[in-house]
């Protein structure tokens, strides 16, 4: 891109407040970091980031003041200062130099020049500066040819790997995710140093762990993102069990699945349909206890039998070690997991309507995200073996509809409650109440009865009056 075209982007009513202050307080000013890597990229962020030779603070006052007295945010301690325009968030600070510390991600930070600033940044292709002062206005200042490796579609460190991910080690998650949102490469010395330095991610939070991983996640194509962290080492260290999945074992001639490449495949595939992070994660998890469920048997060959029930299990301990949320979130990856299987067998047989309503029962208002999950998890290579499911699977979705408007079990609320049935037979809370009212639930799961009031109640007489109960009109 052509200083021209980015001068063209920088017409903007922000950048041209800002090149007015600059020049009037006669400071160095330039758009840095990813929205200068994104504008070159073609696709310009909301996330603009200032640095001046001098304060930020300031600087950010007086361009607020001139694009109409705008609620600035100071932060003192970093020394940053913030404010909204529009759709844009822009955010100032001063020219820096960094020093770090072996045993945090907090540095000693010093005022410092452009090019102080440049080299405490994590890669060449975040380090791209453009000038915004009036004779310089639309100038690249790249030291590290940063442009170059944008071009070549290139992740590196613009100093020793080695320093730079020892600084901050969350930066090697970085480098892998950008590698995977733009389909780029990780350069090789670069890559080396986050091999060589990964078990310095033990000083990064689980928080910041995890937001790196969400981004990864919510990219086109996530798989690249696991590979990576993979190769690297680094999977072990934060997710051990699905590395766990990787390989294949052959035994009497038989092999399964790689069920790590799986994953990631149902991961991919799941994209399209999905931008709910937790569906995703759903996917990365829905096989997590293949391994620990995994055997062999002479006559049946490689079983995973129950890996659906103990990959529920599993997912609270990992969301616990992973500072993940323990709330619903969690709640409705462990439904995913537990029920990730059900669409699928019920479509192997003829699907009958028993069946679909249970599935709807048992899965209330996410069977949307469960059939989604499903058709992501047929990943086979037999073109007619995926035609035959994903006909079936249509069969299904339209049973859960049919089903749904007939008898609305999709969250189910007992027709005849605890109360009618101590009210019709006299009776103080007892054992068999709780029997009728799961008899009265599971004939209307199996379609004996609809799900109706009276036919309920009917239903009640009759299993009240078999356990000797009498009614209190009768007594
Ligand atoms: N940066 C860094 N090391 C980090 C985090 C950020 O050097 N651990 C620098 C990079 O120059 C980066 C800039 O700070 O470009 C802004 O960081 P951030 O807003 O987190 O990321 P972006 O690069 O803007 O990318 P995106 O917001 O698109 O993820």
């Amino acid at each position: 891109m052509s200083v021209r075209n980015i001068q063209k982007f920088l017409d903007g009513p922000v950048f041209k407040a800002v090149r007015d202050v600059a020049d009037s307080e006669k400071v160095e000013t330039y758009v840095i970091g990813g929205f200068v890597r994104d504008l070159i990229l073609g696709t310009p962020s909301k996330d603009i980031d200032i640095v001046v030779r001098g304060s930020g603070i300031e600087m950010a006052e007086k361009v607020a003041a001139k694009l109409g007295r705008l609620k600035v945010s100071v932060f003192k301690n970093f020394g940053t200062a913030m404010f909204r325009f529009r759709d844009v968030e822009v955010e100032f600070v001063g020219a820096r130099k960094e020093s770090y510390q072996r045993n945090s991600r907090k540095p000693i930070v010093e005022d410092g020049t452009i090019e102080d600033d440049q080299n405490r940044r994590d890669f060449t292709i975040n380090a791209l500066a453009i000038s915004l002062n009036k004779d310089s206005f639309g100038e690249i200042v790249d030291p590290f040819n940063g442009f170059e490796d944008l071009n070549e579609g290139i992740v590196r460190t613009p100093l020793d790997p080695d320093i730079t991910f020892s600084d901050d080690p969350l930066r090697m998650l970085r480098a892998i995710r950008f590698a995977g949102r733009f389909g780029f490469q990780i350069e090789e010395n670069t890559f080396e140093g986050i091999k060589r330095n990964k078990e310095r991610l033990e000083i990064v939070s689980g928080e910041r762990i995890v937001e790196e991983l969400n981004k990864m996640i919510m990219s086109n194509k996530p798989s690249m993102a696991f590979k990576l962290l993979d190769i690297t080492g680094l999977l072990k260290l934060i997710l051990p069990e699905l590395q766990d999945m990787k390989g294949v074992e052959e035994k009497n001639g038989q092999r399964h699945k790689d069920n790590f490449y799986h994953t990631l495949e149902v991961l991919d595939r799941i994209v399209p349909y999905t931008n709910d992070v937790w569906l995703r994660w759903s996917a990365i998890f829905h096989d997590i206890a293949k391994p620990v469920t995994k055997r062999f048997d002479a006559k049946l060959g490689w079983t995973f039998h129950a890996h659906n029930h103990v990959g529920q299990k599993m997912v609270p301990k990992i969301f616990k070690r992973m500072k993940f949320p323990m709330n619903e979130k969690m709640k409705f990856v462990q439904k995913m997991v537990y029920l990730h299987m059900r669409p699928i067998v019920l479509s192997e047989d003829e699907v009958s309507d028993s069946a679909v309503r249970r599935l709807l029962f048992d899965a209330g208002d996410d069977i949307e995200s469960l059939m989604t999950l499903c058709e992501a998890d047929i990943t086979s290579k037999n073109e007619d073996k995926v035609k035959r499911y994903m006909r079936n699977f249509k069969v299904v979705r339209r049973k859960l509809r049919e089903i749904e408007e007939k008898d609305r079990v999709r969250n189910f609320q007992p027709p005849v409650t605890g109360e009618d049935i101590m009210e019709t037979f006299g009776i103080n809370p007892c054992k068999e109440i709780g029997d009728i009212k799961a008899a009265i639930k599971e004939a209307i799961l199996d379609g004996d009865i609809e799900n109706d009031r009276d036919q309920a109640f009917q239903l009640m007489i009759e299993l009240g009056t078999k356990l000797g109960l009498k009614k209190e009109s009768q007594r």
